[in-house]
């Protein structure tokens, strides 16, 4: 038996439910009508406790088992789905489209969000566990660290949080399976911020000028070879500088540059290295060139890493919801996800479910797919079920 027979029951409220919010997407913290749908729903299946506003905006809803866990077991699981869209224009034409211009659901945390209240209402109605499920809806996953304002407003203590479980969609992954790895699976996200002073001029007189465009192509090329030289080729690094902003004339040398781009590592001593070298080819280049050059490093989402046991734990979960053979070992991602922050904080992984052959994340015409809701929420209700069997 796969899924869990009851979900598809539940199928087409969770559709009805992640439509509406899809309908009304909002950014970063700014959640606040997705936020009360979320702790109403969670209020008419009959959680325990309800807590809104953590982390801003982050809802949290308690469902004790029917029994508490035994000595010795785990005696809470935290499950966590993400709340906010993106600053994207939507070019879906789909009849439930987001009704916000330059607002959209195009990460699928409108899935998530309604799959975990479909587990919810799935857990409070039938209660087979022994010990207390968490669900944790979090505000800002999309560069906010909503996840962080969460913990830091005491999300771990507070409930007794002993294990995390995270999800997010994966287009590109067949329907009906899953993605998953121990260790490193998401990248840490940095951000470098350059800012070239040099000494403008006339074009026509560059002896008298210190490039700022020259000098930024120069550390550009030179910072590439960070990852080509100072990472281990078997270790992973990415730096891409994707803004180049100088000049305003053919004939001017322009007397600043500024330099944007962002830092993808997958450890913390890559990601150490690849800072410090950053900083020493900054420092060189400037040398070289007479041009001042301020440097800004802004680490980001530190790497999502997957702890072993849970991993394992969760790998034979969704075996069982997906069957054996749609269960895929995949390598990690350079992409962020502020779920980092709860695997800093406490042991457990994150899955991914696939959405199969949809637009990719973070694209207009992405959609999440609804298919994907029974594989979904069956995982997260077995989670807890399987964990803390009553
Ligand atoms: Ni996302």
């Amino acid at each position: 038996m796969p899924i869990v027979n009851r979900v598809a029951d539940l199928q087409p409220d969770i559709q009805a439910w992640r439509r509406d919010i899809h309908e009304n997407p909002e950014l970063l913290y700014d959640v606040h009508r997705t936020a009360s749908f979320v702790a109403a729903r969670l209020k008419e299946f009959g959680c325990d406790e309800i807590v809104t506003g953590l982390g801003k905006t982050g809802v949290v809803g308690v469902i004790k088992g029917k029994k508490p866990a035994g000595e010795g077991d785990v005696k809470v699981i935290g499950l966590r789905a993400d709340m906010d869209a993106l600053p994207i224009q939507e070019a879906t034409n789909l009849p439930y489209a987001s009704k916000t211009p330059g607002k959209m659901h195009a990460c699928g945390h409108d899935g998530h969000t309604a799959m975990l209240l479909g587990a919810a209402r799935y857990l409070a109605e039938t209660r087979n566990f022994a010990g207390t499920a968490v669900v944790i809806f979090q505000p800002a996953e999309e560069g906010g660290a909503g996840a962080r304002a969460m913990i830091q407003d005491g999300l771990m203590d507070r409930f007794g949080i002993e294990q995390v479980y995270g999800m997010h969609n994966g287009p590109g992954i067949p329907i009906g399976s899953f993605a998953i790895r121990s260790g490193p699976i998401m990248a840490a996200t940095d951000e470098v911020n350059i800012s070239i002073e040099g000494l403008g001029g006339h074009a026509a007189r560059p002896h008298k000028c210190i490039d700022s465009v020259m000098v930024g192509a120069q550390l550009i090329t030179a910072l590439q070879s960070v990852v080509a030289r100072s990472v281990d080729p078997l270790d992973s690094a990415v730096i891409s500088i994707c803004e180049f902003h100088a000049g305003n004339a053919r004939n001017v040398i322009p007397q600043t540059a500024e330099l944007r781009g962002t830092v993808r590592t997958l450890m913390p001593e890559v990601r150490q290295l690849v800072e410090k070298r950053i900083g020493e080819v900054v420092a060189g280049i400037a040398q070289v060139t007479g041009a001042k050059i301020t440097l800004n490093y802004q680490r980001g989402y530190p790497v999502t890493v997957n702890h072993g046991a849970q991993t394992q734990f969760a790998t034979r979960i969704a075996r069982e919801v997906a069957g054996e053979a749609n269960v895929h070992e995949m390598p990690p991602l350079m992409g962020g996800e502020d779920f980092s922050y709860m695997l800093e904080s406490r042991p457990g992984a994150f899955i991914f479910c696939g959405n199969g052959d949809s637009a990719g994340l973070h694209h207009p015409a992405y959609n999440f797919n609804d298919e994907a809701i029974v594989y979904g929420t069956s995982y997260f209700i077995k989670i807890v079920e399987n964990a803390m069997a009553a």
